[in-house]
């Protein structure tokens, strides 16, 4: 039987720290650190993200500016407001909430923010410097998955690491931090043959490639540790991961829940890329 990983608990444990850091952040400069969310269109599912990032905020002493356009606004407009956040010495944070409407350019958008309030370490510029190892942001559920290895001490070191799925929010940056931690690292997706074999040979699994319930017990070794990425609405309404949570958990020694595992850590580390993006404007004032 594996251990089940809290992600609540952590996430918990981090935001106390945050809140107390954000508290003497407040004390030595005399303002909050600042986050901007924009939200365009209704989308329900990003109405819920942005208001669960907003309650955060509030929760650890962050101010959250919520801005919301209509989804017919056209791009020029809404780049016109991320170069006036861009020069918001109150706002320290940026995020723009995917997905866009199909006529606006997501690269163009990302490309706007200014790389030094790119929370969401979307930016071509963030995006480098994590491959290079020298980072100021890092992406936010990747992050939050590193943390969770750290607080079970699972060490990643010279072990086998299979990621299955190559986006470039989860897959590709979090191919580059466990390299960075001295894991083997392989990077298996849709095209990949034999990846029952692959994944079976992994000490560390993570699977983020958007599927319920794809990856099964035949599919895991025993002892590994199981991280599920994944969010997936089934028809019934219940939501899954990409892991067969019933059938691999007796097979693992570690594993996250869906939803309580990897979910809750996404937005800490949103609040802690904001935090550090604050520090970092204020000591380059
Ligand atoms: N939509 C789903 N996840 C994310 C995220 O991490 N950042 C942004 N900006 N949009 C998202």
């Amino acid at each position: 039987m594996a251990e089940i990983v809290s992600g609540k608990v952590v996430s918990a444990k981090v935001r106390e720290k945050i809140k107390g850091d954000v508290a003497s952040f407040y004390k030595k400069h005399g303002r909050a650190p600042g986050l901007a969310v924009i939200m365009v269109g209704n989308n329900p599912a990003s109405a819920v993200y942005v208001r669960n990032k907003h309650k955060a905020c509030l929760e650890v002493g962050i101010t959250s500016y919520e801005i919301t356009f209509d989804e017919n606004i056209s791009e020029e407009e809404l780049l016109a407001k991320i170069r006036e956040l861009n020069a918001d010495s109150s706002v320290d944070g940026i995020l723009v909430q995917l997905p866009l409407p199909k006529h606006i350019s997501e690269e163009r958008v990302i490309e706007t923010i200014s790389s030094v309030k790119d929370v969401d370490a979307f930016h071509p510029e963030n995006v480098g410097k994590i491959m290079i190892g020298n980072y100021t942001f890092l992406p936010c559920t990747p992050a939050g998955v590193i943390e969770l290895l750290e607080h079970y001490n699972v060490q990643v070191e010279g072990k086998k690491c299979v990621i299955i799925g190559r986006s470039n929010i989860v897959g590709k940056p979090m191919a580059h931090l466990l390299l960075e931690r001295n894991g083997t690292v392989t990077v298996c997706h849709s095209r990949t043959r034999e990846l029952r074999e692959i994944a079976k040979e992994a000490d560390i699994l993570v699977v983020a490639i958007g599927r319920a319930n794809f990856v099964t017990a035949d599919m895991v070794k025993p002892g590994a540790v199981v991280i599920d990425v994944g969010i997936n609405r089934l028809s019934d309404g219940k939501l899954a991961g990409d892991v067969d949570f019933s059938s691999v958990e007796p097979v693992a020694s570690l594993i996250t829940p869906v939803p309580g595992g990897v979910g809750p850590m996404t937005i800490t580390m949103l609040l802690k890329n904001t935090l550090s993006a604050a520090k970092m404007h204020e000591n380059n004032r």
